[in-house]
């Protein structure tokens, strides 16, 4: 536990310039206060406690205005800045190392069920005000600018702006001095992606049964 408070606060340290002492980031950042009371009320939702779960979650939306679902499932050193007005859906999946700033969507577009909201790869940032809608992915690396609306998948190492969001840098380079060519298809990154998946679930099935190849 100690550990993850450490990591914790050595990232805001790290991501915030105006962050002075570890002491005022862990009592006084409302992002981190967010974040540990998820932590409560995901294991209360693992375990079933659903009413209490809720419960924590909606403390922490009065305590400081970002709303976490208590089902998202969130990855290591993400750090809220600011916070206000940030929600993140039930089935949001947040990567390590993701910065989101306040008044961040990660939301669904109400024409899905089951998986509505996006799963945000490792080492993203999503600027003030900019919403993800839908269940696509966001991959490693990439930029979201603030104000932005996203609506479809994202490659990874790449910067979108705009409504709706278009890639405008992509591995350090202007979209338009890419080569058009062989410019990498989001959505082909996204069936690759959900293949991947099957196969292993598939293999964990598997196994789990006992079934031989
Ligand atoms: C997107 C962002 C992360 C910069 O990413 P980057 O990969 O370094 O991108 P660049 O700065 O090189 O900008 C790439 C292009 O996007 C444009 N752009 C950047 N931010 C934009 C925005 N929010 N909306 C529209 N266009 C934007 C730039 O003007 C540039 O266009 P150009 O190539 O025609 O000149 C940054 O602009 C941003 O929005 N950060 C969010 C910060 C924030 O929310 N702060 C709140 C603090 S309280």
């Amino acid at each position: 536990m100690f550990d993850t408070i450490r990591e914790d606060i050595a990232c805001v340290k790290q991501r915030d310039p105006a962050a002075r002492s570890s002491l005022e980031i862990f009592f006084l950042y409302p992002g981190l206060k967010a974040i540990r009371m998820h932590r409560r009320a995901n294991f209360c939702y693992r375990h079933k406690m659903y009413f209490w779960a809720r419960f924590i979650s909606q403390r922490a939306v009065k305590k400081t205005g970002i709303e976490i679902h208590p089902a998202a499932t969130i990855g290591r050193r993400l750090f809220i800045d600011h916070g206000t007005g940030v929600v993140i859906g039930e089935t949001a999946v947040i990567g390590d190392d993701v910065t989101l700033y306040q008044g961040v969507t990660l939301g669904g577009t109400g024409h899905h069920t089951g998986k509505r909201h996006p799963t945000i790869g490792n080492n993203v940032l999503i600027g003030a005000g900019a919403k993800v809608l839908g269940p696509f992915t966001v991959g490693d690396n990439t930029n979201i600018a603030a104000g932005a609306v996203v609506l479809n998948a994202i490659p990874p190492n790449s910067t979108a702006v705009g409504v709706p969001a278009r890639v405008v840098k992509q591995n350090g380079k202007r979209v338009d001095d890419l080569d058009q060519v062989n410019i990498p298809d989001p959505i082909a990154i996204e069936l690759n992606r959900m293949q991947l998946e099957i196969e292993s679930l598939n293999k964990k099935i598997k196994s789990l049964t006992g079934e031989k190849k």
